[in-house]
């Protein structure tokens, strides 16, 4: 499939970014991260619009039976679109799930010139240096205008992200681990992550080996356990901290949350990295079940329903920059429409 090729279909509208920028915005965009680096999305560029669409083909069965981390990965792409273009001079009006006769496209966004501010360089150039930090971090804690900043960088989406401490904390940690141990025991979920997860370099899709640590505990919590892990973790003696634990929660749950969600994930860690804080996320406790409801009932005491975990915090001293992961071409992600129907993709 071509992208973007000059002349293959009519010209885009004025008011319309051109091929170039549309380009490199949808490149940047697919720096998103998503579950198991799947990268679950598939964008049509119709001379008016960016539709999104979910690509129901890439959803890991065993670890992500509902397709929550699907939508919601890709919901981090279309925040990560939308930061892009902001940068290149074009704001975005986003109509999610326009379509209820298409639950797959996510969202049509149409744009309009708009001079960009230093805020909005200032996030996109973060996208690039992102990276899921999936190592030990420093011990020393944020501080509360640090936090307010990640609250409200969710709050923007409709989100709330809710800094977990305590003894809510102390649940929370207990149902990751119980999380990790259901998952573990299932034969389906460790033949997903056998396929996903230690990857060599040049593969275009999934976790890298070099991406992912031996180490899977920092005090008392536990993390995913990835498949041959190769990347070593900083000195024991100075980074040992898992992170402040954030959660993000919303007041309903269906696709819309969760696209949300993928957003405020995307804004928050976004954010973060702007800050230079890292940051990971923390899906095992939404993937199962009985640990998605009782971190409803027993962290977020029946307020929210959790869409993701958020670890972050920051590096430890001396913690090298982490290889970027692989992306899958564009030619495999975008396709062409030279109308301004969706329904004709
Ligand atoms: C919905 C979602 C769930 C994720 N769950 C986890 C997780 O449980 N553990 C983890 O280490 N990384 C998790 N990740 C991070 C992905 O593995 C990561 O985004 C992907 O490998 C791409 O790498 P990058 O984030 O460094 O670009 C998750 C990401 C998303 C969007």
């Amino acid at each position: 499939m071509a992208v973007l090729p000059t002349g293959a279909v009519s010209a885009p509208e004025a008011g319309f970014p051109d091929r170039d920028t549309l380009r490199t915005a949808l490149r940047l965009a697919c720096c998103a991260p998503s579950v198991h680096n799947t990268q679950p999305w598939r964008w049509l560029v119709a001379p008016d619009a960016v539709h999104l669409y979910a690509d129901p083909a890439r959803r890991l069965p065993a670890t992500d039976p509902e397709g929550r981390d699907l939508v919601l990965s890709c919901g981090a792409a279309l925040h990560h679109l939308v930061v892009a273009l902001a940068a290149f001079g074009w704001t975005a009006r986003v109509r999610r799930l326009p379509d209820p006769e298409v639950p797959d496209h996510l969202a049509t966004v149409t744009l309009a010139p708009a001079a960009a501010d230093r805020a909005d360089v200032v996030r996109a150039a973060a996208i690039t240096r992102r990276r899921s930090d999936r190592r030990a971090y420093a011990t020393w804690p944020m501080r509360d205008d640090q936090q307010a900043d990640l609250v409200s960088a969710a709050a923007h989406h409709g989100v709330v992200a809710r800094v977990i401490e305590g003894e809510a904390r102390a649940d929370l940690v207990r149902l990751v681990a119980e999380a990790d141990a259901r998952q573990a025991a299932d034969s389906d979920y460790r033949t997903e992550l056998a396929l996903w997860t230690g990857r060599h370099a040049g593969s275009a899709d999934g976790v890298p080996a070099a991406n992912t640590p031996r180490e899977t505990r920092y005090g008392d919590l536990v993390t995913r356990r990835f498949s041959a892990p190769t990347l070593g973790g900083p000195d024991r003696a100075i980074g040992t901290g898992a992170g402040t634990l954030v959660v993000l929660g919303t007041a309903s749950d269906d696709r819309m949350s969760r696209l949300r969600a993928g957003e405020a994930t995307s804004a928050v860690t976004l954010a973060a990295t702007a800050a230079r804080m890292v940051s990971c996320p923390l899906s095992q406790p939404v993937e199962v079940r009985a640990a998605r409801d009782l971190l409803r009932e027993s962290v977020l005491r029946d307020e929210l329903f959790p869409q993701l975990v958020l670890r972050v915090g920051w590096p430890a001293p001396g913690a090298s920059t982490l290889p970027a992961t692989p992306r899958r071409p564009l030619s495999e992600v975008v396709g062409l429409s030279g109308t301004p129907s969706p329904r004709r993709a």
